[in-house]
């Protein structure tokens, strides 16, 4: 059940460059929230933006019985998100969610894979954290991070926090193997044959890891970032091409945004 509400800003800090990470308040609804499950974000009282703007859900926190809070880390690349990192505590946003359909989260007894790029990795926190909390063992889980430069890689030490093995790669080679993300995966694949492999990121990286997916017969879920309009399936605003159905197209907002990978390859 989708929850909106007013939420208040505790914090607004800045990460790294123009990475910025929002703690707030939320429903205890969120309790079920399944990672990849995103929210529609709009500063209440303002004309701009006209269209609410979606964000995953980077981690729910507990605060007490039956009350939670929620980190959402973003990107700063236009109007909304400048607005947004400098709103400061105690300001209030109005959110609903959660929108969408997220990733399967099951206790896995072989290795697993999340690859991120970039702002990819807002997702698969709360996604390791529910794969742990389901009972996998978090040794088994590899997480491959990737972005153009060294300030693209975030979120590297809570994932070895939580015991997972973290290999990066970047583009301009500033943080581990210089390359693309898929590059590693590929290595690393060619001794190891994980359960499911978990993605967030670019379009294109999308494809490229579902298309290694499909060629080694792996499970990939892929967790799709699109413009949206209405955020709620009545637009056409999110629509990618799928070709397993009858109309050419899902919708990112309703559909997913977490979809099997075989939809992009
Ligand atoms: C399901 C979903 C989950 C998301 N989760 C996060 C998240 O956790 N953290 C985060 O930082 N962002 C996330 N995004 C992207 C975020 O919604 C956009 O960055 C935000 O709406 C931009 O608003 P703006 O007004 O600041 O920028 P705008 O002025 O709207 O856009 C600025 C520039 O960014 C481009 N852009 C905007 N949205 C996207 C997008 N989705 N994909 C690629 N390019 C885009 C525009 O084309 C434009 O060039 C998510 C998007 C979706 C669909
Ligand atoms: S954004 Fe309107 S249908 Fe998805």
């Amino acid at each position: 059940m989708k929850v909106q509400e007013t939420a208040r800003i505790l914090a607004n800090d800045w990460v790294s460059e123009e990475y910025f990470k929002i703690r707030l308040t939320c429903s205890s609804d969120y309790k079920d929230a399944v990672p990849g499950q995103f929210v529609t974000l709009r500063l209440p009282g303002q004309e701009e933006p006209l269209l609410r703007r979606p964000f995953s859900i980077h981690r729910l926190l507990t605060a007490g019985e039956n009350a939670l809070q929620m980190e959402i880390l973003y990107r700063v690349v236009g109007g909304f998100t400048r607005r947004l990192s400098r709103q400061a505590p105690e300001g209030l946003l109005d959110m609903l969610g959660p929108v969408g359909h997220g990733f399967t989260v099951s206790s896995h007894e072989q290795p697993v894979v999340l690859a991120a790029g970039g702002i990819g990795v807002a997702p698969l926190v709360f996604l390791a954290e529910r794969l742990k909390h389901a009972g996998t063992d978090m040794s088994l889980v590899t997480i491959f991070l990737g972005g153009l430069t060294k300030t693209d890689i975030l979120c590297d030490e809570i994932f070895s926090g939580q015991g997972a093995k973290v290999s990066v790669a970047t583009e301009d080679g500033t943080a581990g193997v210089k390359g693309l993300v898929t590059d590693p995966l590929n290595h690393w694949l060619e001794k190891n044959s994980p359960a499911m492999i978990y993605a967030c990121g670019p379009h294109a990286m999308l494809k490229a890891v579902g298309a290694i997916a499909k060629s080694r017969d792996i499970p990939c879920e892929v967790s799709i970032e699109t413009l949206m309009a209405c955020g709620l399936g009545v637009c056409m605003g999110c629509a990618v091409s799928a070709g397993d159905t009858e109309k050419g197209y899902r919708h990112v907002c309703k559909d997913g945004p977490v979809f099997d990978a075989k939809v992009l390859v």
